[in-house]
């Protein structure tokens, strides 16, 4: 079976940084899960599906295509044989999808998506819940974490949010509210697996956390 290690952690924790050169040291295939929430997001949004219409996105759901193919050692997929390209990272979709993550149809619906991958090779997945609900057999747990200003310094850092014109102040506003929706939510909240490794990366730079990362698996597959 294929090994899977699985990075979780709040919005702009360092998770997809750190992710992506853990899976390049690794060989493996890197898997953002949440780019798959985007996704559905997005379709949802383009099909003009109103906010809060649950019956018309799992109706929606049922006949969605969504296509996941490999490319440069990462998965991407295509939804109803489009490619969302950048729009999946616009405030438009970050606005709804922690909302339409909360649905658990659409999480069952994309877990199911996401077990998939592992069937490509070896994977590195991040997210939120998968040490928890995803793949809770995988020995290989990680939680990073940072403080919600480093985190929204992060966040404001990235072009999309600038040519956006909103501030610091704003994407940390815009942060929290997604903190405590995806901290709140009655299915798999945000929350550290049990037997997870919790990483701070507040003053740590991404390289150092990549090793420590690295070393780790390397350790525990030998041991093993
Ligand atoms: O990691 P991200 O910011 O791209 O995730 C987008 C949203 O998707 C986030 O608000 C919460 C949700 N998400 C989730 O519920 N479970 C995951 N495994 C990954 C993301």
């Amino acid at each position: 079976m294929n090994t899977v290690v699985a990075i979780d952690g709040p919005a702009a924790s360092g998770k997809s940084t750190v992710a992506r050169g853990v899976a390049q040291a690794l060989k493996s295939i890197y898997v953002d899960s949440g780019s798959f929430y985007r996704g559905v997001t997005w379709w949802v949004l383009r099909a003009g599906i109103p906010a809060g219409d649950r019956a018309a996105v799992i109706r929606g759901l049922a006949g969605l295509r969504f296509e996941k193919y490999l490319s440069e050692q990462a998965v991407r997929y295509r939804v109803d044989g489009e490619d969302p390209g950048t729009a999946i990272r616009g405030e438009a979709v970050a606005e709804r999808v922690s909302e339409i993550a909360a649905m658990p149809e659409v999480r069952n619906q994309v877990n199911r998506w996401l077990r998939e991958t592992r069937e490509l090779g070896p994977i590195v997945m991040e997210g939120r819940d998968i040490g928890s609900v995803v793949f809770p057999d995988t020995p290989y747990k990680f939680y990073l974490d940072a403080d919600p200003a480093e985190r929204a310094r992060r966040r404001h850092a990235e072009s999309i949010a600038r040519e956006e014109g909103r501030d610091v102040a704003q994407v940390l506003e815009s942060l929290r509210r997604r903190d405590t929706r995806d901290s709140g939510r009655a299915e798999a909240p945000l929350k550290v697996a049990p037997g997870a490794q919790v990483i701070d990366t507040t003053h740590r730079a991404i390289d150092e956390v990549i090793q420590a990362i690295v070393t780790q698996v390397v350790s525990w597959t030998a041991s093993r």
